[in-house]
């Protein structure tokens, strides 16, 4: 068991004290001749048929290949895409149990053709000790996205006990996450124990000083984010276009860039809490601007009060990465969660890269505790090649904005209501 698990802590959820410690990892549990069922998120880009990127699989397959190995009988449901109940041949799981087959190859691997009902049925009840089977995908149900306790019991049918990992779906109330673990034994997998123990040690017990950094492009969709992250953290770097907003509300003059005027207030709001609770808020100083966003664009650098007025800010400028790297020398954890600028439009990426070279690098040199997520965040960590260098990079997108945001997450909230019934 990790003992020194962040996730053993009580954490302050969105108001509510939800019992982390009440959440039941899956190590340690004598799953010999039993069937697991195991709900995982193999919501992945498929293209031309094929499995285009393999790393929600891998993330997943220690803890599918160690109750494999205990002589479980593993039965693996996740959803892809968003079918509504009926299937399409764009969303069958049937690409993702042959990749699963290529990257296991000494383990039977079986696929059902339905999650539930005969089909699956006949598939779980030939598996064998150490043998798999991927069931289709459970949003072909109807009763999956209803949270319906009658689907939960079909699926609930296939296995005498339940895993969830699949932290980067916890935060819908689905059958297959939520309703389920009313009707078996309920346990966290590896891979949800690493996330949760992860951003609870970045979110909720961090080694301080501790610093966020957030961008994308728009206030207006990480508001709760913001809030929470304003009473939590030392420092909140704002990046991408969210920074025009709260440099709009400063009172910069910020020529063509993309700015949200209805949300001057909420960002003078945010500034407002942010110096109640001690956390300063850091903007950029100078700024990469073009006339228009396109790959290989002429820009030019200005500092944040001479944007000229035919130009929009697309990066950080060097000052305001240098700025950041002074300060990140003199924190001890780092929080991401967004771009500082258009990085997939080159050469509006350098800010962004730049700095994640330097997290990496205080991480590999043992100064920093960083964690990542989100899916853009990843995607400009891969670019910048340091992705691997990170303490933790999360499979999450929308769970992982939703955590930092302070919210119950659904399929977390869950394992821990059942783990509080079985004390
Ligand atoms: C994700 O990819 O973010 C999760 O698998 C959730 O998918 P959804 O947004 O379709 O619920
Ligand atoms: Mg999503």
């Amino acid at each position: 068991m990790n003992e020194r698990s962040a996730a053993r802590k009580e954490a302050n959820v969105g108001g509510r004290r939800l019992d982390l410690s009440k959440v039941r990892s899956i190590d340690g549990v004598d799953v010999r001749g039993k069937r697991v069922l195991m709900r995982v998120d193999f919501n992945v880009p498929i293209e031309n048929g094929v499995v285009a990127d393999t790393t929600r699989l891998t993330r997943v397959l220690p803890t599918i290949a160690k109750l494999a190995r205990e002589g479980a009988k593993v039965v693996v449901l996740s959803h892809l895409g968003r079918p509504k109940g009926t299937p399409t041949p764009d969303t069958s799981l049937k690409p993702v149990a042959t990749k699963m087959q290529e990257l296991m190859p000494g383990t039977v691997i079986r696929f059902a053709a339905a999650p539930s009902g005969e089909d699956a049925k006949r598939v779980v009840d030939t598996l064998k000790r150490g043998e798999v089977a991927v069931l289709e995908n459970v949003r072909y149900h109807k009763g999956e996205e209803k949270n319906d306790r009658d689907f939960a019991k079909a699926l609930a049918a296939l296995g005498d006990l339940y895993v969830n990992d699949a932290f980067s779906s916890s935060h819908r109330a689905h059958a297959s996450l939520e309703a389920i673990t009313d009707l078996l034994p309920s346990y966290a997998g590896l891979l949800m124990m690493a996330e949760i123990t992860a951003l609870g040690e970045a979110l909720e017990q961090p080694e301080r000083p501790v610093m966020a950094i957030t961008g994308g492009a728009k206030v207006s969709t990480k508001i709760e984010v913001l809030t929470n992250l304003v009473s939590r953290m030392d420092q909140l770097v704002v990046g991408g276009g969210m920074a025009n907003t709260f440099l709009l509300a400063k009172g910069f003059t910020l020529g063509a860039s993309l700015v949200e005027r209805d949300l001057v207030v909420t960002a003078k709001g945010l500034m407002g809490r942010a110096d109640e609770s001690g956390c300063e808020v850091v903007l950029p100083i100078d700024v990469v601007v073009a006339k228009e966003l396109k790959v290989g664009a002429d820009w030019q650098v200005c500092g944040v009060s001479g944007v000229p007025a035919d130009t929009m800010i697309l990066d950080f400028g060097p000052q305001s990465v240098a700025d950041l790297k002074r300060r990140l020398a003199k924190v001890k954890t780092v929080l991401w969660n967004g771009p500082l600028g258009a990085f997939e439009t080159p050469p509006f990426g350098e800010g962004t890269f730049a700095l994640a070279r330097d997290v990496a690098k205080l991480t590999k040199a043992g100064k920093l505790v960083s964690v990542a997520g989100g899916g853009d965040t990843v995607r400009a960590l891969n670019e910048a090649g340091v992705a691997d260098d990170f303490s933790y990079v999360s499979t999450a997108g929308g769970a992982f904005l939703e955590w930092l945001g302070g919210a119950e997450l659904p399929g977390v909230g869950a394992l821990a209501r059942s783990g509080s019934r079985a004390h």
